[in-house]
């Protein structure tokens, strides 16, 4: 079975083409983050505007990648929740108009979850997936229910416990800013280029991480989480190194700091955004004692974040590439596979989408 799927929930237009819910035929992925490079963040106007441009291109491109035509395509899978409403509606819109004229089954696809899914996507035999001119390190077999998910991205944090396809518990989220979006706003404050979490992880690695000592939040669900004290916390030693009280500007403390600083500052923000999601999740393995462990989502990009938790779970720790742990549209094929297999498909007229919707409306059991 053949799955189309189509992701625009934020600042990555993609379309892939994913076969029995585990073979990418193709992945196709314009990024936006040079356009919004320059405004430090992603501008939603902006974003919207830039996905309308390229949608098309994108679709027929993964279609071409795959070798395919669309009489070989058997359903679309789309995001539609949660994210940027603007940006949901051009996928959305598309997927619909598609499903719709070409007589295709479509599946509304939840991008949390989907970023999961990224960990389903193997490569049978020696793992090695050839994309264009790269290699990319798959794995070789698909995680074990029950699963002890990290879902961690710019704009979620949750750990989530699955006991099959669409039966899960969320054990915890965070109760103000993703992790993702920590690292985002940290790397703004010490001028580093957007996104944050590649940028802070590269200064990290000149610097001190135990240079500054940053508070962790202690929350009263042991497995939420809370992120906005530490990028406080983070701002005060800045203004505080830099002789400046509480009420300076964060845009103007970037330029007074050198670079040593600056790594240190990252590397010491880094150290404990890693440990509070690793403490939580090590807790979590513990408790629930699951058959996998998978961290999923943009920061499961992060390199430390994947060294210490591999140090402290005594199981492998599972994750996608880096190019599959960013938003794209494989992710959201592989989900739609495991939807198609067990829910009816929507009708093309009726789909709406959501800029936030948890995971537990989705559930599928
Ligand atoms: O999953 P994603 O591509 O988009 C959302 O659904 O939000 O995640 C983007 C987030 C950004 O906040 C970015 O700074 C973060 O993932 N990220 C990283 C790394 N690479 C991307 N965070 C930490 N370390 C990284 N290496
Ligand atoms: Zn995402």
């Amino acid at each position: 079975m053949k799955i189309l799927g189509i992701e625009s929930s934020c600042d990555e237009t993609a379309a892939s083409v994913v076969e029995d819910g585990y073979r990418i035929l193709s992945n196709v992925v314009n990024s936006q983050i040079d356009i919004h490079k320059q405004y430090g963040g992603v501008v939603p106007e902006v974003a919207a505007r830039s996905h309308i441009e390229v949608i098309n291109p994108v679709i027929n491109k993964a279609l071409q990648d795959a070798s395919l035509s669309w009489e070989n395509i058997d359903g679309i899978a789309v995001t539609y929740a949660p994210g940027l409403v603007g940006s949901l509606l051009v996928g959305t819109l598309a997927a619909r108009t598609i499903s719709l004229i070409r007589n295709i089954k479509l599946y509304p696809v939840h991008h949390i979850e989907a970023h999961v899914y990224a960990n389903f996507l193997v490569e049978i035999g020696d793992g090695i997936r050839e994309m264009g001119n790269e290699k990319w390190e798959m794995p070789s077999r698909q995680p074990k229910f029950p699963i002890l998910a990290l879902i961690v991205s710019g704009g979620h944090t949750q750990l989530v416990y699955f006991r099959n396809h669409g039966d899960y518990e969320i054990l915890g989220q965070t109760c103000d800013d993703a992790v993702g979006e920590a690292f985002d706003k940290v790397a703004k404050i010490i001028g580093l280029p957007y996104p944050g979490g590649p940028s802070i992880s590269e200064a990290a690695k000149s610097g001190d991480p135990l240079a500054y000592k940053f508070p962790k939040a202690h929350m009263q669900n042991a497995y939420d989480f809370s992120f906005s004290g530490l990028k406080t916390a983070v701002l005060r030693a800045i203004q505080q190194e830099v002789g400046v009280d509480i009420t300076f500007p964060s845009t103007g403390l970037a330029e007074r700091l050198n670079d040593l600083q600056r790594n240190n500052f990252a590397s010491s923000f880094q150290r404990v955004a890693v440990e509070t999601l690793v403490d939580k999740t090590v807790d979590a393995f513990y408790r629930f004692n699951p058959k996998s462990v998978i961290i999923a989502g943009g920061v499961a990009a992060n390199q430390e974040l994947r060294r210490i938790l591999k140090q402290r779970i005594p199981i492998d720790i599972e994750y996608a590439p880096i190019n599959l742990c960013t938003d794209n549209a494989t992710m959201v094929a592989c989900l739609g596979y495991y939807y198609a297999q067990k829910m009816p498909s929507i009708d093309p007229l009726e789909l709406e989408v959501y800029s936030s919707l948890s995971m537990n409306k989705t559930k599928w059991n």
